[in-house]
């Protein structure tokens, strides 16, 4: 409740629709009509009524098409970017190809898929190609993350092939890496990277997150993601340090979404 300058009191009635894609705002205001212009500065009554303003405004967030089918990155992605951008992905654009991930690079890989779809769907689009390097493995699994244990996708085979490649390893080192790249109209317009560090564990724990999250201990902290939760997830993982920077350049772009 404001006060305005007749002593009278003001209400505002904050109504606030939103959905995790797009926001819609309504405010309700009730305030004594006394029509600032029109009082008469000595009789500070004149004129008075009541009025009931109601104000509506859209506010229509910029949109980002992310370039995976991966419904747990999108997930998080999503829940990064919630109420500044609506973001897509290819569930949305069923006609749009696969794109054969043929690169040896977390970048070359991230190249072709974000350049791939930017070729058929307008606006801007954001790839993310990630995988978890191993230091007692050479950097394995790398860019083969995703079909370590022989099955693409397969998040199970994928950790009982990590944990029997670590048996007897004490160096126990890792990194998750993501590497992202903003593609418009084809071409690349950006890329960024981001890294966390931390280490594998000797059995799987905790079952939020997906891929290696049961299986990887951040620095600094003595839990799995797969423990840790999204919230904390979120705020210090490889995707997110990659999404800050790709935010960061956005918004001082002239033509961002
Ligand atoms: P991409 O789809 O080719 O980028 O492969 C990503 C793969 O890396 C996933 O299927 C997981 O195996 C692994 N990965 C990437 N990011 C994460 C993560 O945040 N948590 C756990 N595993 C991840």
């Amino acid at each position: 409740m404001n006060t305005n300058f007749m002593g009278l009191d003001e209400s505002v009635f904050p109504g606030e629709y939103r959905d995790c894609d797009g926001a819609i705002g309504a405010r309700l205001v009730v305030r004594p009509f006394h029509a600032r212009q029109n009082a008469r500065q000595n009789d500070q009554y004149a004129g008075m009524g009541f009025g009931i303003e109601l104000a509506v405004g859209m506010q229509i967030l910029p949109r980002l098409i992310l370039a995976t089918r991966n419904a747990h990155k999108t997930a998080e992605i999503r829940a990064m970017l919630a109420g500044e951008y609506e973001v897509l992905d290819m569930g949305a654009f069923p006609e749009c190809p696969e794109i054969q991930e043929t690169g040896v690079t977390f970048l070359e890989n991230a190249l072709l898929k974000a350049e791939g779809v930017s070729r058929r769907v307008n606006g801007w689009v954001l790839s993310d190609d990630s995988g978890l390097e191993v230091d007692a493995l050479g950097g394995s699994p790398g860019v083969w993350s995703s079909s370590y244990g022989g099955q693409e996708g397969d998040h199970a085979r994928n950790n009982t092939r990590l944990l029997r490649e670590m048996q007897g390893i004490r160096e126990r080192s890792a990194r998750f890496c993501c590497t992202m790249v903003l593609a418009k109209e084809g071409q690349e317009r950006a890329h960024f990277s981001g890294t966390v560090e931390g280490r594998i564990i000797e059995s799987l724990c905790g079952e939020q997150g997906f891929g290696y999250d049961p299986l990887f201990v951040p620095d600094g902290y003595g839990k799995t993601f797969g423990e840790l939760g999204g919230d904390i997830k979120n705020r210090l993982s490889h995707r997110a340090r990659a999404l800050a920077k790709v935010v960061a350049y956005l918004t001082g772009l002239p033509d961002s979404p």
